[in-house]
């Protein structure tokens, strides 16, 4: 029998400098109890306090301008995470025939001891890996020490600290399944037929029973005398981006070892003339995303991401690239369970380093190994359609550059030779002229959409998408005039970036532009969006402006706000009907002068009034090649409105009949605290969280679109409060806090259950505002 402990409570927990902790923390007898109790996974540096100190580089990026180094603060997002960290705990063991441990991810480089005896670890934090304990532990109690280390200087966004990911005690029996041991593989797929191979690598025995569940609950049994079985299926239940439907193998072996496993059937095909997912045409809608959620940091919790995917999946996203990076199991069962189709990232850089202590230190001792374990973890997965071996790797520069781009996609093939393998290329045309670009099987091309024509004249037979698009930056709901396109990374004194979502840096543009190029060029895979939501780290363009320390890239922002780009792409990308409608109409004391009022919608047209008078109907222009063009096709533009308090009301029509209509009212004083819940019910089991999103609204519910107002939350019944967020690139206040300013008039308040069923309260509070208070069961 298989037995398998999640590791969760109980570890005492304490954070060095670097090169400061004494071999003596490892051992059993030393004393901990003055250590902090923490739960796993645990990042050591959401904790905050922010500075502009930690993990600060002098460093010049060329790219973006600098003819010498700059100190870049919030780089990595300006918290504590440069350190050593040491984890401690006590667990029980029976008699056992063998024990193992298995880390999905220790940030960044790890030793483990057990019972004081190193046994393991691992060098790159993003790999999951597991260690045989067998021959150090005892029946009784045993203590697990963990120690890691991050560097400075060792990423180009937040990485975290620590254990960061889940670890799990798990105990097999003499004979057993290997870890990352059943492999269950797509050969063939029609829709009326699928053939797959089930391979299981295993230790002391031969054959193996397989029990598989089909989508509708239907059992079909197999059995193997050898390591592999054929599962054939008559009128497969395909996975879809629309219905996921999986299958689940439950493998066992002689011993009583079991294992159980989730895979799809689905057909992905990537032709020169687009991506085809069981036999129909798709775009890829994407975004990149980093793996932090905002103010939990990097500590993986499921219904953090459940609610990150969710939102994107509303905006119309229906692919996703891991960058840059190999992600938590979690997020791809999530992408498994809600069907979005998933590019698994390898590295950020190979040899060439970009950061002193990245990747490239680990390169030649590690790198083919640790693809073929990143393959091996995830090729059950549905969702994983392809492998990227990279991101914007500085061997495109090289001549031999290829060499590295070859021997990375021979390894992977040979793990898994059902999927292509991808790459994020920047450097054209130098990645074609050196060859890497034809060592992938598909090429992803970030920033390129004005060469899509070009690059495809020129290789017809090129397959290809746009890897890494827009890099558009924005501060939720915070406006400068004059409302223009600017690509560049100028600044404001106030650190923000205007939500007219027109700004972005020198290398990248305004999301219409990519939008526009997409749509006229089918033959292209589809876009992943730097970035589906903000990220700790890298605040472009105030590198060295403390205390901007997050990104303002994303479409959402750190709390999990939509900024208005958010409507552009849900009405490009479905079949919702939207109506968005912005800026906000507060503007005191530029009463006369010229406010443009832009609406992102899908319907056909729509006439905008002002307290009552026509300005005007505007529909979307579908000609032209330029700037401007690109944005008038998806957006409507009323550029010479002049402001006056009231009202500006938006109608739109369809095929001539009116549809809907939005009208944004003048708001008067912060009257009062409007709450919302994210979840309506949360699991009680001492981890799941829930998102409360306060609004400053005036006496007659309008938000106050510019208050920033302190609120306090605070929770009673069965959850507690545990991060406060506003999506504010600029907040220093530590995100563990109760208490937090308002951006643009909201806060969000993240709330963890304590262990216990039933209500929560989660009430509101801000000084001459009506308090308010929400609901919710936890079950
Ligand atoms: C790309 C890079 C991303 C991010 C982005 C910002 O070049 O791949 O990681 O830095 O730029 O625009």
């Amino acid at each position: 029998m298989r037995n398998i402990f999640i590791l969760k409570n109980n570890f005492k927990f304490k954070k060095y400098n670097l090169n400061e902790v004494d071999e003596s923390v490892f051992s059993t007898e030393y004393d901990d109890s003055s250590w902090k109790n923490v739960s796993v996974p645990h990042d050591w540096g959401i904790e905050g306090d922010f500075s502009e100190d930690n993990d600060a580089t002098y460093s010049m990026i060329v790219q973006d301008g600098m003819t010498k180094p700059e100190k870049q603060t919030g780089r990595t997002g300006g918290l504590p995470i440069v350190g050593e960290g040491v984890y401690r705990t006590w667990f029980q063991i029976d008699d056992v025939e063998k024990a193992f441990l298995e880390f999905d991810g220790i940030m960044r480089e790890s030793v483990i001891y057990i019972n004081g005896k190193k046994v393991g670890g691992c060098h790159f934090g993003y790999l999951s890996f597991e260690v045989d304990i067998t021959n150090y532990v005892k029946k009784g109690t045993n203590l697990l020490a963990v120690h890691a280390i991050v560097y400075p200087d060792s990423s180009r966004w937040y990485s975290g600290g620590g254990l960061y990911r889940n670890v799990r005690l798990i105990t097999k029996p003499s004979s057993y399944i290997k870890y990352n041991g059943v492999w269950v593989r797509q050969i063939y797929v029609d829709e009326k037929s699928a053939l797959f191979d089930i391979t299981i690598d295993y230790e002391g025995t031969t054959g193996f029973t397989a029990k598989i569940t089909d989508p509708n609950g239907t059992v079909t049994e197999l059995s193997s005398n050898d390591n592999k079985a054929s599962y054939f299926i008559d009128n497969p239940i395909l996975w879809d981006v629309n219905k996921p439907n999986l299958y689940t193998a439950q493998i066992t072996i002689d011993s009583g070892d079991s294992i159980t496993t989730r895979f799809g059937v689905r057909k992905t095909e990537f032709t020169k003339d687009g991506f085809f997912l069981n036999d129909r045409y798709l775009k890829m809608n994407g975004v990149c995303l980093h793996h932090d959620t905002g103010s939990i940091g990097a500590a993986i919790n499921r219904s953090a991401l459940l609610r990150q995917l969710q939102i994107m999946k509303e905006m119309g996203v229906n692919a996703l690239r891991t960058s840059h990076n190999p992600p938590a199991t979690e997020l791809l069962d999530l992408c498994d369970e809600l069907g979005i189709l998933v590019i698994d990232e390898f590295f950020d850089e190979w040899r060439n380093k970009k950061v002193e202590n990245g990747y490239s230190k680990n390169f030649n001792d590690h790198a083919l190994k640790d693809v073929e374990s990143i393959v091996c973890r995830d090729r059950n997965h549905p969702s994983v359609i392809m492998w990227s071996i990279g991101n914007e790797i500085g061997e495109q520069w090289q001549e031999d550059g290829w060499k590295v781009a070859r021997m990375f996609a021979d390894k992977t093939k040979e793990i898994d030779p059902t999927r292509p393998i991808t790459a994020g290329l920047d450097w054209y045309p130098h990645c074609f002229d050196n060859r890497i670009a034809f060592y992938v099987d598909v090429v992803g091309l970030n920033y390129k959409p004005h060469l899509y024509k070009e690059v495809k004249e020129k290789y017809p037979n090129i397959l290809l998408y746009g890897s890494e698009t827009a890099s558009c930056i924005s501060t939720r709901g915070v406006y400068k005039l004059p409302a223009k396109i600017d690509i560049s990374l100028s600044k404001n004194d106030d650190l923000t970036i205007s939500d007219y979502g027109l700004c972005a840096p020198p290398w990248a543009y305004f999301p219409e532009r990519e939008l526009s190029n997409q749509k006229d060029n089918p033959n292209v895979m589809g876009e992943f969006i730097w970035t589906g939501f903000d990220y700790l780290g890298e605040p472009t363009p105030y590198y060295s402006e403390w205390p901007s320390r997050s990104s303002y890239f994303g479409v959402v922002d750190l709390a999990g706000l939509p900024k208005n780009r958010y409507y552009l792409y849900k009405s490009a990308w479905t079949d919702t009907p939207t109506l968005h409608i912005f800026p906000h109409w507060n503007w005191k004391g530029v009463e006369g002068q010229t406010v443009p009022v832009h609406i992102y919608t899908n319907y056909d047209k729509v006439e905008l009034f002002i307290n009552g008078i026509s300005q005007g109907i505007r529909t979307h222009k579908i000609d032209g090649n330029d700037d401007i063009s690109h944005v008038e096709r998806f957006r409507l533009m009323w550029n010479d409105t002049k402001y006056e308090p009231g009202e500006i009301c938006a109608v739109a029509y369809k095929n001539g009949k009116e549809m809907e209509r939005k009208t944004i009212y003048t708001a008067g004083e912060p009257y009062a605290i409007e709450l919302s819940k994210y979840y309506n019910e949360i699991n009680a089991d001492g981890e799941s969280l829930n998102y409360i999103t306060a609004k400053i609204v005036d006496k007659n519910g309008n938000l106050c679109p510019n208050a920033c107002s302190l609120l306090t939350f605070s929770a009673n019944g069965t959850v507690e409060v545990y991060a406060t967020d506003a999506g504010d690139q600029r907040e220093t206040e530590a995100f563990l806090r109760p208490d937090k300013k308002s951006l643009s008039g909201m806060l969000v308040c993240c709330v963890r259950n304590n262990g216990k069923q039933g209500k929560a309260t989660v009430s509101c509070s801000g000084n001459g505002l009506l308090s308010s208070s929400v609901d919710f069961e936890c079950i």
